[in-house]
């Protein structure tokens, strides 16, 4: 009987966007299944909470069953183990996307000699985006709904006490 292999596509997810759901769908199409894993940080103090950037991600994928999404603190490589799981996700927008995770993948590859970084390129459409940027352009009072799932812009709203914009 063939093993299950799940991939473990980790990051601040703060919030999920288009961009990573764009990743996600085509993992997804590739793995058995794939755990969304949000990052909890105690040094960086993000936007949304953890429990709020999981539920996000939870809603933004609920339409693909073998995706399921938790959350991790600490190394890694080290949550991997914990996760049966030998495959990191990363997703590739563009060349000054490459440094950073060119660095990350070989640090994980050092900790973690078994473990392999594999890098989804996003669609052309998404090259630009990124959680950072829906935050910016959305506090400036752009247009941020195209760029991110209802469940996203609903809370970006609540979050920052905005009325629905106009488009
Ligand atoms: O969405 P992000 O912020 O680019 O994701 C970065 C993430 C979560 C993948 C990275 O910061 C991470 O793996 N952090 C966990 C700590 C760790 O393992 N560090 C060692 C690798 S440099």
């Amino acid at each position: 009987m063939r093993r299950s292999i799940k991939a473990v596509y980790p990051g601040s997810f703060d919030p999920i966007t288009n961009g990573h759901i764009y990743i996600a769908e085509r993992a997804a199409a590739l793995f058995d299944e794939l755990m969304v894993s949000v990052l909890l940080n105690p040094q960086k103090k993000a936007t949304f909470s953890i429990d709020d950037r999981q539920a996000m991600a939870r809603e933004a994928l609920s339409h693909l069953p073998n995706v399921k999404v938790n959350s991790f603190t600490g190394l890694l490589v080290d949550f991997l183990r914990q996760e049966h799981s030998r495959i990191i996700i990363r997703g590739l927008r563009a060349l000054s996307d490459f440094e950073y995770e060119f660095q990350l993948a070989l640090m994980n590859r050092q900790l973690a000699p078994d473990i392999e970084t594999l890098f989804i390129v996003t669609d052309a459409k998404y090259s630009y985006l990124s959680s950072s940027v829906v935050k910016e352009i959305f506090h400036f009072g752009g247009p941020v709904h195209e760029m991110v799932p209802p469940g996203v812009y609903r809370r970006l709203r609540e979050r920052f006490a905005r009325p629905t914009m106009q488009i």
